[in-house]
């Protein structure tokens, strides 16, 4: 018999409490400053993320949807291109397409989540002018597969790595592989600020310069307005939250993969789960698990079985993919391989306010539920 728990599937208050101090102070330090917009927490904030991915230029924007409509913007993509995404993504990656003029067109992703290259192939068009991968779940996609097609076609590629930042493939950050790179530090990130809060990285001198001045009204350092732009900066009170979330960042990133680690050891003989790939399975990915999503046969079931022992878990996306979503245009799209998983996806506990025993709980009554 399993004494009952209570295991929430996130704890803000649980994180706030870890830092309360440290989050006071550095309030404290910027509001009696009055820095609040483009100061120079920001700037340091930039610079950190600059050295954290090695990347050349980094624009904190005001959260990673505005990132997206920025990146696509500053590369001049609008009414007429297409954008390749998987439909195993956030409604953000197409609604930004959709914004900037362009038409997302989604497709199948494969037995890791991640968008399935053979089927961004087959979707190219003579109006096809991005690849937009969605490093989903704090996995980066097979980027040598995505290159090959962008050269072959000549298209651009730009990352949706909103969950994803210091992820990597083969030894390069998430972020850092296309034309551009967006991030979001909504709370629940592995960086999150107490808000919303977003970046675009670029390694391409052009682009960072577009979205500095897209995300400030088009104004130039003197102040002159020099192309149209709005307004998308990232706070400074967020970014100087996020410079001190950065100090213990590379260790929560090391939590985050010894509770997937965990996981896997504990469930991996269920055979009526399927796991996200473990932390040290090849040498080629490096996870920093935004979140462990699983693929459950009964998977309300297991959910409503969770729920009543007290753990949390989340169906990522209310359990749709983009193209199930009636009345955006996608009603004559068929994508099996995605609807079949959206029926069987589930998001266990994870965040580095969760302890041994409480990992080792929420295993417990998952064997104990396929037990029964
Ligand atoms: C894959 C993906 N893309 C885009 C976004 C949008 O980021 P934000 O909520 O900061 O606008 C998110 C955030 O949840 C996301 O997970």
């Amino acid at each position: 018999m399993i004494t009952k728990k209570n295991i929430p599937f996130f704890n803000y208050p649980a994180l706030f409490k870890e830092q309360e101090k440290e989050i006071m102070v550095t309030l404290h330090d910027v509001m009696s400053r009055g820095a609040y917009i483009l100061q120079r927490d920001l700037e340091e904030f930039e610079e950190n993320i600059k050295e954290l991915i090695r990347v050349k230029h980094v624009l904190g924007v005001a959260d990673g949807t505005n990132a997206l409509i920025l990146a696509l913007r500053a590369a001049d993509i609008a009414l007429g291109d297409e954008v390749i995404m998987s439909s195993h993504t956030y409604i953000a990656t197409a609604a930004s397409v959709h914004f900037v003029g362009a038409t997302p067109v989604l497709v199948e992703c494969g037995a890791d989540h991640m968008i399935n290259p053979e089927s961004v192939k087959r979707a190219i068009t003579d109006n096809t002018r991005v690849i937009m991968p969605t490093q989903l779940n704090g996995r980066t996609c097979n980027m040598e597969a995505l290159q090959a097609i962008a050269d072959e076609y000549g298209l651009i590629i730009i990352e949706d790595a909103a969950q994803a930042l210091f992820s990597k493939f083969n030894g390069k950050c998430a972020g850092t592989f296309g034309l551009a790179g967006t991030f979001s530090f909504y709370p629940a990130k592995v960086l999150g600020c107490f808000g919303d809060g977003g970046a675009v990285v670029t390694n391409d001198d052009r682009i960072a310069e577009r979205v500095a001045l897209l995300r400030d009204h088009g104004r130039n350092k003197q102040g002159e307005v020099v192309m149209w732009g709005t307004n998308s900066r990232l706070d400074n009170i967020q970014a100087a939250i996020l410079n001190m979330k950065l100090k213990t960042f590379k260790k929560d990133i090391a939590r985050r993969r010894e509770i997937a680690s965990m996981y896997d050891q504990a469930l991996r003989d269920i055979n009526d789960l399927t796991l996200p790939p473990a932390p040290d399975v090849d040498n080629k990915h490096y996870d920093v698990y935004q979140n462990y999503e699983i693929e459950a046969e009964k998977r309300d079931e297991l959910r409503s079985f969770l729920e009543e022992c007290g753990v949390g878990t989340i169906i990522q996306w209310g359990g749709k993919a983009v193209h199930q979503f009636k009345g955006l245009g996608f009603d004559n799209v068929r994508l099996p391989v995605v609807e079949k998983m959206t029926s069987r996806f589930l998001m266990l506990p994870m965040h580095t306010a969760l302890n041994d025993e409480d990992v080792k709980y929420v295993c417990d009554c998952i064997i104990s539920f396929y037990r029964k």
